[in-house]
């Protein structure tokens, strides 16, 4: 029994010489945390920010727009491939009726784009400006209906990191292999986008300006606009009018011109404020050429050029 005294004493030594350490490294944590916070939001907090699970702004559904002829046999094989691959979302497919109710009761607060988007006649105008209107109001994924998707699900386009944050995606459809001289442009077969994107509103109020201009240049109606009057639709209403839109939008969110060289040759995604760029090979593998096929990602939607806007009077094929 004596044997076990001062062995017993030890042991009471130890333990109170433990409880004194976690006195002190729980009393001392929640003060070090409580100093933290009068800095307020602006203190990053990585291990809190890595256990919320980041939430995707970009709803989970496709649009697609038929014209009068409906669904070719080919486009609605595509669309079930892209929804068997992707069972979270879901698609909206719609007409030219079911366009114009849709700009109807959902620019209620601006009556001038409703005006303008029913006035329009030319098919391929109104099918540009669509898919803006669509996405500006209620977010998603615009696709032509020529185009397939990959492998990889939507869920994983945009890195796991940038989810939380990325408010519109483009990707490049000519950036490796023209040389320097060559205009850029992001293709607009396939866009992603939360809703009420600043930068698809740019779009939108530049096409607004673009139609005004020219119903002032030939004195005519927006009815009576006819596709020589607008010139190069790429421009007016298409891909050029997009990625004008956009790099402007973003000039203006950073108060300084974009460094093109920064966001051109690209082999990963770049991110600019809350706009992903996807190099060529993302949404345009077959318009880009790299020297080296080892250093791209995977090609994730293809487009098949079914080449709508070629059309002669703009129409949709
Ligand atoms: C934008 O940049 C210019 C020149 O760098 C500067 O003078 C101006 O104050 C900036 N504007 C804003 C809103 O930050």
């Amino acid at each position: 029994m004596l044997a076990q005294g001062p062995k017993f004493t030890r042991f009471s030594k130890t333990s109170i010489f433990i409880l004194l350490c976690l006195f002190f490294i729980l009393y001392h944590q929640p003060i070090r945390q409580a100093q933290a916070t009068p800095e307020g939001p602006s203190v990053y907090d990585p291990f809190r920010e890595g256990l919320q699970p980041a939430l995707p702004r970009i709803p989970e559904k496709i649009w697609y727009k038929v014209g009068p002829k409906g669904l070719s046999d080919q486009s609605h094989e595509w669309l079930h491939d892209c929804l068997h691959k992707n069972p979270a979302h879901r698609a909206q497919i719609m007409t030219d009726d079911t366009g114009d109710q849709y700009v109807q009761q959902n620019y209620g607060d601006r009556p001038d784009i409703v005006d303008t988007y029913l006035s329009l006649t030319v098919p391929i105008l109104k099918a540009d400006f669509l898919r803006y209107l669509l996405l500006f109001a209620e977010g998603g994924i615009w696709a032509d209906l020529d185009v397939s998707c990959g492998d990889v699900p939507i869920r994983e386009w945009i890195p796991e990191t940038l989810r939380a944050k990325a408010g519109l995606v483009v990707g490049w459809e000519f950036d490796v292999g023209w040389g320097e001289n060559f205009i850029r442009q992001f293709e607009s077969w396939t866009i992603m986008a939360a809703p009420g994107s600043p930068h698809l509103l740019m779009v939108i109020d530049d096409i607004m300006d673009g139609i005004r201009q020219k119903t002032e240049e030939y004195q005519v109606p927006v009815s009576e606009l006819t596709l020589d009057m607008v010139g190069n639709v790429i421009d007016f209403t298409g891909p050029r009018r997009l990625t004008d839109g956009v790099l402007k939008s973003l000039e203006l969110a950073r108060n300084e011109t974009i460094d093109m060289a920064s966001i051109s040759n690209l082999l990963e995604p770049v991110m600019l404020e809350d706009v992903l760029i996807l190099p060529g090979y993302s949404f345009a593998a077959s318009s880009n050429r790299y020297d080296n096929e080892n250093v791209i990602g995977p090609s994730l939607v293809q487009h098949h050029y079914a080449g709508s806007w070629r059309n002669h009077n703009g129409g949709e094929g």
